[in-house]
């Protein structure tokens, strides 16, 4: 009986305009919305459609609505079935709305109640009015026994997809809504939480205004991690994903010219100022520009993207963890969660200077972090790497030592921090000389700074392990060892070890085997230079008490650093100890400074002797001390040096003969104190107490050579060194043979002067063959005399003096004569006898 008044009313009208006949007719008879449809050719396959899908009976029924029927060629190109196939009436019925197409307000409009998805309307000043993008070719057609109108349509009007198809469509259609799309696709329950809401879309380029790559990783859950976790670790990443959507849903629909001037609220309950431009073609947003797209249709709401969403960045704040989470070091935030160190990276972060060196990856491999270790990546003040190295322009690398967060080992470093010491090279800046820093500008969140590094820190660790091989400290290693100084007792203080590597012992290797035979030396000079304090080669100048290892209390005076080096000065060292900057090697318990030289305590003499006992030429400092040049100067602190022949060619017997000769061959092997610079260095004469000058030459293979300056091509190898304790002049070279005097070239002078050099020749002549003679008799009755006993001193040769060769005996015969033949034959050579010179008789050239 709805429909009787419109029947009436119907009939009245008919009479009144006689329009019946027309087609398609308006307002004759008792029509019906299906009566419209059959009347008119261009609805027949709707109609078709509708009768097949059983959908008239409910449009017979229905009041107060508004039909949009698509025409025939709407339905073109699909069969019967594939039109009915997902056929829903309700996509085109507007319910408890009679739309007349004049009330359609010019530009864009959108209607989301009574629909079963929102509706865009638009009315251009040309063209036909669109629905959902289908024209309207055919308006306002009225049954007259059903409140109701008809409307014309040219396409279909399917089911829009959901929000999550609609990103994903727009992204496909290539309008750069990538980020958020990655977003979407990783985020569960999106549809449900844009049901009947509106939703800002935030493009790419608004990502990039607002957020950096680490911050949309993070925003992403780019690396999967998310979904790996749990407790409080997952629940504030996911929280503020959350947010983070929330704040670009608002509620309900809002689009087209209705949406002007409007205040919405978002799920975030954050008001948002809707503004609709161009008759609410577009609109912005708290003022953001218009949008790139608006009134985007889904199945339960509209969406409008953006390109400078104002409040994108708005939703949360982020911290170090969520940068960490950004830059796929998730492990990294469960190792602090793990133990119980999250607080460094959570709100702390915003608030306090902080530095934090993150490892890349954390490779498997890594055997996981203690609490320690995992400090030992904070600084807790910012570290601007650029800024701290920023005079260090040379190409040589500079390094510095910061203080770590890892700070509680009392009793290793006396609740001294363990360091970070940092290398900038040409390229980057290297941490413990292995760890690469990635990027020298930080990554900066709160007030934290974040630096990527190749791996994870280890913290420094025992002293052994803690020197870099290239500074070859394991000479002084061998020595403390050798007093169990490698392990050092915890002090609460923490330890500056003062040790000598690099080439320390090129000049002492003397020294080092006279202390590898004296351990209470060594000691003493180890526990000198273990300082049970921690001095770093950056620290700043001053003068300070420190204890050693021997409980002595030192004054400590670091020196200005100079160039690459600091010159520290100790009371009971002597001379300046030369640190090299950038060298400290850190160790648990403190930090070791290797040195390029060699320094002893002022309480530990080493003297000549001692040296030259340690060379093992014990005989040759036997007739040393008999020389009177060689105790005095000893007595007076004359500083000389002493070329010490090997000792297997003074064996027992091995050399002597007049004390003038003697002493003359002695005296070449003296050189006077200012000499021995040249001697260590190679370079320059050298003056020998005999007076006759020696010089030294370098070798292709690095050796040092000798020979008089005056003399032929003999030349002696020094084999080793050492230095005594009194200074830097003082020291004993081992040389491979004895210097001979004969070696000078006296014949240059004779031929200056012939006559003399012939009478020579005579004398020469005449005094060998006497003393041919002379050794014949001696040797005949020598066999018959007593086995001469050795020469116990060279008192002993005083008084013996040129009477005779004294060595002829048996045994040193017997061990020269194991020496190889070529050293014999240049044995022969050196001493053989020459009459312009009284011999000096080393009788075991074995003729
Ligand atoms: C149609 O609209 C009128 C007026 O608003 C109302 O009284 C009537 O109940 C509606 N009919 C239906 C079926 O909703
Ligand atoms: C027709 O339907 C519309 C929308 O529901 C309503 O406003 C109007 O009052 C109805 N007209 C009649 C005559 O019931
Ligand atoms: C729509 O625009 C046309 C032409 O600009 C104008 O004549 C008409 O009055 C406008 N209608 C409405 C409802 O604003
Ligand atoms: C959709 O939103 C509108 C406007 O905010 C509201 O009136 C309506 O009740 C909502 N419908 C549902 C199903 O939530
Ligand atoms: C939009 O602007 C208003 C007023 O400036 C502000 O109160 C509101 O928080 C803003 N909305 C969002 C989501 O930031
Ligand atoms: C993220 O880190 C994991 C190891 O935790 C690694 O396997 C993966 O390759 C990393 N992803 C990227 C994109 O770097
Ligand atoms: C952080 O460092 C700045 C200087 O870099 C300093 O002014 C500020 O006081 C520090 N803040 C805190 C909380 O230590
Ligand atoms: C070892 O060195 C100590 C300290 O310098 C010294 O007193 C001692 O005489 C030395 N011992 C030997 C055997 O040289
Ligand atoms: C070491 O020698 C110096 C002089 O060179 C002397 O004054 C000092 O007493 C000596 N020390 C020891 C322990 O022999
Ligand atoms: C060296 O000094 C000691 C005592 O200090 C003395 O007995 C000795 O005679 C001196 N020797 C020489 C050669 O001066
Ligand atoms: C030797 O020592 C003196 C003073 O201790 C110093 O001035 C000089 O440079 C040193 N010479 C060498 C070659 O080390």
């Amino acid at each position: 009986m709805k429909g009787l008044p419109y029947a009436i009313a119907g009939l009245l009208s008919c009479v009144a305009t006689v329009q019946c006949l027309g087609e398609p007719c308006k307002d004759c008879d008792f029509t019906s919305v299906v009566d419209i449809l059959s009347a008119s050719a261009m609805f027949s396959t709707f109609l078709r459609v509708l009768q097949r899908n059983g959908d008239i009976p409910t449009l017979n029924e229905l009041q107060n609505f508004t039909l949009l029927a698509p025409v025939n060629t709407a339905f073109a190109g699909l069969s019967d079935s594939e039109s009915i196939a997902g056929f829903d009436i309700s996509n085109y019925i507007l319910r408890d709305r009679v739309l007349e197409t004049s009330a359609i307000d010019n530009g864009t409009s959108v209607i989301y109640e009574g629909v079963k998805f929102p509706l865009g309307l638009r009315r251009d000043e040309s063209g036909p009015i669109r629905i959902n993008g289908a024209a309207v070719v055919e308006s306002d057609l009225k049954p007259n026994f059903q409140n109701a109108t008809v409307h014309g349509i040219s396409e279909l009007l399917p089911d829009p997809p959901n929000s999550r198809g609609l990103v994903h469509d727009i992204n496909r259609e290539g309008r750069s809504v990538n980020i958020f799309h990655s977003f979407v696709e990783s985020f569960p329950g999106f549809e449900q939480m844009t049901d009947n809401n509106t939703l800002l879309i935030p493009s790419d380029v608004n990502f990039f205004k607002c957020f950096n790559h680490i911050e949309i990783n993070y925003i992403l859950d780019t690396f999967d991690e998310l979904s790996s976790l749990d407790g409080p670790l997952a629940g504030s990443w996911s929280h503020d994903r959350q947010i983070f959507l929330q704040n670009l849903i608002c509620h309900g629909i809002i689009g087209g010219q209705t949406a002007n001037r409007q205040i919405v609220k978002n799920l975030n309950n954050q008001p948002v100022q809707v503004t609709s431009h161009e008759l609410g073609s577009s609109l912005s947003v708290n003022d953001s520009t218009p949008s790139n797209q608006a009134n985007m249709i889904f199945d339960r709401g509209i969406a409008h993207s953006f390109s400078d969403l104002p409040f994108l960045p708005d939703a949360f704040q982020f911290t170090a963890e969520k940068y960490l989470h950004g830059m796929n070091s998730t492990d990294f935030v469960k190792e602090l969660y793990f133990r119980k160190l999250q607080h460094m990276i959570r709100e702390k972060s915003l608030h306090q200077n902080l530095t934090i060196f993150v490892p890349e990856f954390n490779s498997n491999e890594h055997q996981g972090f203690t609490k320690s270790s995992l400090l030992y990546h904070f600084v807790e003040y910012q570290l601007w790497l650029e800024e701290e190295f920023k005079d260090v322009n040379r190409i040589h690398s500079s390094t510095k030592t910061f203080p770590s967060a890892f700070c509680s080992s009392n009793k290793r470093l006396g609740g001294n921090c363990q360091r970070l010491r940092i290398t900038k090279t040409e390229s980057s800046y290297i941490i413990n000389d292995k760890y690469r820093v990635l990027h020298a500008k930080p990554y900066m969140v709160g007030r934290t700074l974040v630096y990527t590094i190749s791996e994870a820190l280890q913290l420094p660790g025992e002293f052994l392990f803690s020197l870099n091989p290239f500074h070859h400290c394991s000479k002084s290693l061998s020595l403390l060892r050798q007093v169990n100084l490698l392990n050092l007792p915890l002090n609460n203080k923490g330890y500056t070890i003062l040790l000598p590597c690099f080439d320390s012992w090129r000049n002492y290797d003397l020294n080092f085997e006279y202390l590898r035979n004296n351990a209470t030396a060594v000691e003493h000079i180890a526990k000198s230079m273990i300082l049970q304090s921690l001095i770093y080669s950056d620290t700043k100048t001053q003068t300070i008490e420190v204890s050693n290892m021997l409980d002595e209390e030192v004054s400590l005076s670091i020196h200005p650093p100079r160039s690459n080096r600091v010159d520290i000065e100790l009371s009971n060292v002597v001379g300046k100890i030369k640190i090299e900057r950038g060298l400290d090697a850190l160790f648990n318990q403190g930090v070791i400074h290797p040195l390029k030289g060699f320094y002893l305590p002022k309480d530990i003499n080493i003297s000549l002797k001692d040296l030259i006992e340690t060379s093992g030429a014990n005989r040759f400092l036997e007739l040393l001390e008999n020389l009177e040049d060689f105790t005095s100067m000893i007595n007076e602190s004359i500083p000389f040096s002493v070329l010490v022949p090997m000792s297997t060619f003074l064996g027992p017997g091995g050399i002597t003969g007049s004390s003038k000769n003697l002493q003359d061959f002695l005296k070449v092997h003296l050189a006077i104190g200012s000499s021995t610079h040249s001697l260590l260095k190679c370079d320059g004469t050298i003056s020998t107490l005999f007076g006759e000058p020696l010089i030294c030459r370098q070798s292709s293979t690095g050796d040092y050579w000798l020979k008089l300056q005056n003399g032929d091509d003999h030349e002696v190898r020094i084999l080793r060194r050492g230095c005594a304790s009194s200074g830097n002049e003082s020291c004993v070279f081992l040389i491979d043979r004895p210097i001979s005097i004969r070696w000078l070239n006296r014949d240059k002078k004779s031929l200056r002067l012939p006559g003399i050099a012939i009478g020579a020749g005579v004398l020469v002549g005449s005094v060998s063959m006497l003393a041919v003679f002379l050794c014949i008799l001696l040797v005949l009755f020598g066999k018959s005399a007593k086995r001469s006993p050795l020469p116990a001193s060279a008192d002993e040769e005083h008084t013996n003096q040129e009477a005779r060769p004294l060595l002829a005996n048996n045994d040193s015969s017997r061990a020269i004569s194991n020496l190889s033949h070529e050293q014999n034959g240049r044995f022969e050579s050196t001493y053989s006898s020459n009459a312009s010179v009284p011999a000096i008789d080393v009788a075991y050239s074995p003729r």
